[in-house]
Order: structure tokens, then C-alpha cells, then sequence
């Protein structure tokens, strides 16, 4: 497919309403065969943002097909920088780039936007981002991405409904974040890699997605090293060049489709899964006493009555925060009592009256989920509505667990994080279709 993104159809994009598409499911079947896991939407996001930081030719392979990688791209070329994505290859090319204001339309469509501010202070010491929206999940507050490039030597000046950023010279220094956020070290990462002298970032986030930056930065000639730790130091280069990447695998899609064959399974294989990045959902699935596989590239699991857990969300390598409406779903099908707590976002549980609909006995403790599990399943059928992508996701997978239809809105939240989850559930034998 080729989906050459031009700014004038985002204009259009913009105004057009939100699609009001639903899926349609009948619980009750189960699923087997092979599902192929594809790229990583939360490392495609800032890899497209550091190619920011060269004006050659920037191309990644295994790009996802989702709508956060199309208004990303469209974030691009209202940078007036050039974007082809064909297939599952995406072709940046930052020469041209201004680094004027991108219209906040398009700016607050995802939160990944405000990974512009990084590159675009490090090359033109000066970015303006709008106030970036994201999902209904939390507040998404910048402040730890502030405090950090103004330590660089930065200048953030609020305005109407966004900021403006701007610099005489970033100049490298030791940075210490009061939270391990993964999008504030990802734009301090860019941020420094064309900063003089040498930056070490302390407490910084350590996710996959965060190693993939950095490696995708060294290729262009950055000098990054401690990705995938709490302490990163990057030595700022003068300048650099463009690079062939291919992006990891997606984890939070991989910990999607186990879980979904920890419920509804049969047996599912999952080709191009890197286990190395779902430890932590492997030892929560031995917990519920889900058997699996791991080998090179692939992970195979099989459904089973599923016991009770015990988890709470922690960055990396702790349980990942988006996969938690996606357990709460699975685990109300695991005999006994469970509980989820959420510790990274402040609203984060907002599919729990949704579940309720089908049949759910949840109960909400301060940011606990209190899950009274039952592999007896007298679900039926309900109409849902998603509030954000992965609690779209939890619904999906909650309603094949039910006897009978299901409809499901919002299914943009959907695709801006899974690429055709319909089609890939269907393709395992799931009753569900877009309509
Ligand atoms: C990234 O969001 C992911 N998005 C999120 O995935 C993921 O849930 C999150 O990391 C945590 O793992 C992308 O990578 C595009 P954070 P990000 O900065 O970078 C607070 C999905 O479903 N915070 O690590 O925005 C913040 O409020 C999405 O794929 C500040 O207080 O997450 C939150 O409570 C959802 N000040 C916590 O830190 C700041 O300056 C974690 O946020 C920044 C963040």
C-alpha cells in the first residue's frame, strides 16, 4: 500500500469526523494458528522523530501501518520535510525542514508529536509543539521533558496552546529525572546527541523502544551508550547522518495476542516475537499457569483454566502499563481473586464499567483493580465502547469471550496502536468483523 501522506489531505483529515466504524464480534470460539507480530508503534513514533536530526535520507523497514504513524508523517511534511511510506517502509527525508509551527490539529492528534522537540532544538535551536493531546488516560504533563532541555541550556516559553523552545548552543551536562519517562528520555536522547560535549542522563526510562532510539542514533553516527539502563551517556556529535533501520517488534502487541491466547486459545504462534522484551508477561503468564514456548523469533502459547495473580505496572522491566486493561480482561476469567494495581498513570481503568457490561465482578481501590475471577463463563454479549487504544484492545479480546454478539466503538483508538487487529484475530479463527 502505498500511503503517500501529504499535508493537504491531513488538512482535510483533520476536519473529517472521527470514523464511526464498530466491530461486531460472537464470543464462544477459540483461536489457533500463526499471527505475525509487526513493528513497534511506540519505537517507529521517535525513531521518525530523530530522523529529524540529519538532512540525509532516513528509511525504516517493518514500519506498522497504524494512524499514529500516518499523523506522525503528517507532523513530518507540515515540517515541510518529504515522507513516502510504502509497504511497510517509510522513507524520511528532513532536508527541507523548518521548524515552524505544525498546525495544533494535527499536533494534539497524538501524544508522540511532542518527540519533535528534542530533534528539532538540537538542529535548528528552535521547535514549537503544540499542547500534545494523547489518550484519556492521565494529564501527559511535559515537565520532565522541560526540566531536561533547559539543564541542556534550553529556553521554554509557554504559548497559547502550546510552547515555543529555543537555544544559542545545547551544551552537554549530567540530567536527573524525577520520573523515568519514556518520551522525556527519548527526546533527551535526541536532544543530546547534537549537543557539545558529553550528557549523562540519570534515572531515565529503560523500555525496548528506548535501546531501539539509541541504536537507530549510533547508526547515524551518535555516540549513546547505557540505552536500556537507568543511566545513559551520550557524547553530542557535530553532525549526522542518514541511516537503513529496521524496527523492533512490537512487545505490547506481542503481550496483546499471549494474553489472547492465554483466554481463547487453542494454540497461537507468534511469528517475529522477541522474547528477550516480554520476560515480565512471561513469569505473570507462568503465574496464571498459561504453558508457552519461546524460541528464536517466535513464542507459542496455549489456552487453559487460568489461576489468579497479583500485578502492578512498573516501568521497564517491570509489568507494562499498557498491558494492564488487557490482564484485568483475561484475568476475569482466572479462577479466584486478582489484583491490578496501576502505578504509572492516574486514569487508566476506565474499560472497567465497559467490562461490567459483559458480566465483569471488578472493583476499584484506590489504583487497584479488585478482580473476583471466575473460570465459570456466563458472559453475554454487550454493546462497548473503547475510551483509549489498549482499552480497546481489552474489549475486543473480553467480548470473543462472551456468549453471543458484541459491538465495540471506537475503533480509531484501535488502529492508532494495533495494525488490523480484526483481520489478524479473524485470520486465528475469531467470529469478528468491522462494520
Ligand atoms: C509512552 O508514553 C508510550 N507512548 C505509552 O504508550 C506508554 O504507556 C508510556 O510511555 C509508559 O510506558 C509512546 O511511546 C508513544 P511517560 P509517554 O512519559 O512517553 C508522567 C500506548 O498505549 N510524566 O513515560 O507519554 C506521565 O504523566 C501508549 O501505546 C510527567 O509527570 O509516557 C505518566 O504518569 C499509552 N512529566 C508517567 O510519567 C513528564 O514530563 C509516564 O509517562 C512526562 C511524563
Amino acid at each position: 500500500m502505498k500511503a503517500v501522506v501529504d499535508v493537504a489531505a491531513d488538512k482535510n483529515k483533520s476536519k473529517t469526523p472521527i470514523k464511526q466504524e464498530k466491530i461486531v464480534t460472537v464470543g464462544g470460539g477459540s483461536l489457533n494458528g500463526e499471527v505475525a507480530i509487526s513493528g513497534a508503534k511506540n519505537a517507529v513514533l521517535p525513531l521518525m522523530a530523530a530522523a529529524l536530526l540529519t538532512e540525509d535520507e532516513c528509511i525504516i523497514n517493518n514500519a506498522p501501518c497504524l494512524d499514529d504513524v500516518l499523523v506522525m508523517l503528517s507532523v513530518f511534511k507540515a515540517l515541510d520535510g518529504r515522507a513516502e511510506f510504502d509497504g511497510h517502509q517509510l522513507r524520511l527525508n528532513s532536508r527541507g525542514v523548518e521548524p515552524r509551527a505544525v498546525k495544533p490539529e494535527i499536533l494534539r492528534q497524538i501524544r508522540a508529536s511532542n518527540l519533535i522537540l528534542g530533534p528539532l532544538l538540537a538542529r535548528f535551536k528552535e521547535a514549537e509543539i503544540g499542547a500534545c493531546g494523547g489518550c484519556s488516560i492521565g494529564s501527559r504533563p511535559m515537565d520532565i521533558h522541560f526540566a531536561g532541555m533547559e539543564a541542556l541550556g534550553a529556553k521554554i516559553l509557554p504559548l497559547a496552546g502550546g510552547y515555543f523552545a529555543f537555544a544559542r548552543q545545547l551544551k552537554g551536562t549530567d540530567i536527573y529525572l524525577k520520573f523515568p519517562s519514556v518520551g522525556a528520555t527519548e527526546n533527551l536522547l535526541m536532544a543530546a546527541a547534537l549537543s557539545e560535549g558529553q550528557t549523562r542522563l540519570h534515572n531515565a526510562a529503560a523500555e525496548p523502544e528506548i535501546e531501539d532510539l539509541a541504536a537507530f542514533i549510533n547508526a547515524m553516527g551518535g555516540s549513546i551508550s547505557g540505552a536500556g539502563t537507568a543511566d545513559i551517556v551520550i557524547d553530542g556529535a557535530r553532525k549526522l547522518h542518514g541511516v537503513e533501520y529496521t524496527v523492533m517488534p512490537d512487545r505490547i502487541e506481542t503481550g496483546t495476542f499471549l494474553l489472547a491466547g492465554a483466554l481463547l486459545g487453542g494454540k497461537i504462534r507468534l511469528l517475529g516475537a522477541r522474547a528477550a522484551d516480554v520476560q515480565v508477561q512471561l513469569s505473570v503468564l507462568r503465574q496464571m499457569g498459561v504453558e508457552y514456548q519461546s524460541m528464536a523469533g517466535e513464542i507459542t502459547v496455549q489456552g487453559g483454566p487460568l489461576k489468579a495473580v497479583r500485578v502492578e505496572t512498573a516501568p521497564h522491566p517491570g509489568f507494562p502499563t499498557d498491558l494492564q486493561p488487557i490482564l484485568a480482561a483475561v484475568l476475569c476469567h482466572a479462577e479466584g481473586e486478582s489484583i491490578i494495581c496501576e502505578q504509572i498513570f492516574e486514569n487508566r481503568f476506565g474499560y472497567i464499567n465497559e467490562l461490567k457490561k459483559l458480566g465483569a465482578a471488578i472493583q476499584i481501590r484506590d489504583n487497584c483493580a479488585i478482580i473476583k475471577g471466575s473460570k465459570q463463563n456466563d458472559w453475554h454479549g454487550a454493546k462497548l465502547a473503547a475510551s483509549d487504544l489498549r482499552a480497546g484492545a481489552a474489549l475486543v479480546l473480553a467480548a470473543l469471550s462472551a456468549e453471543g454478539q458484541s459491538e465495540i466503538t471506537g475503533v480509531h483508538y484501535i488502529d492508532r496502536g494495533y495494525e488490523d487487529l480484526v483481520g489478524k484475530l479473524r485470520r486465528l479463527g475469531a467470529d469478528i468483523k468491522r462494520c
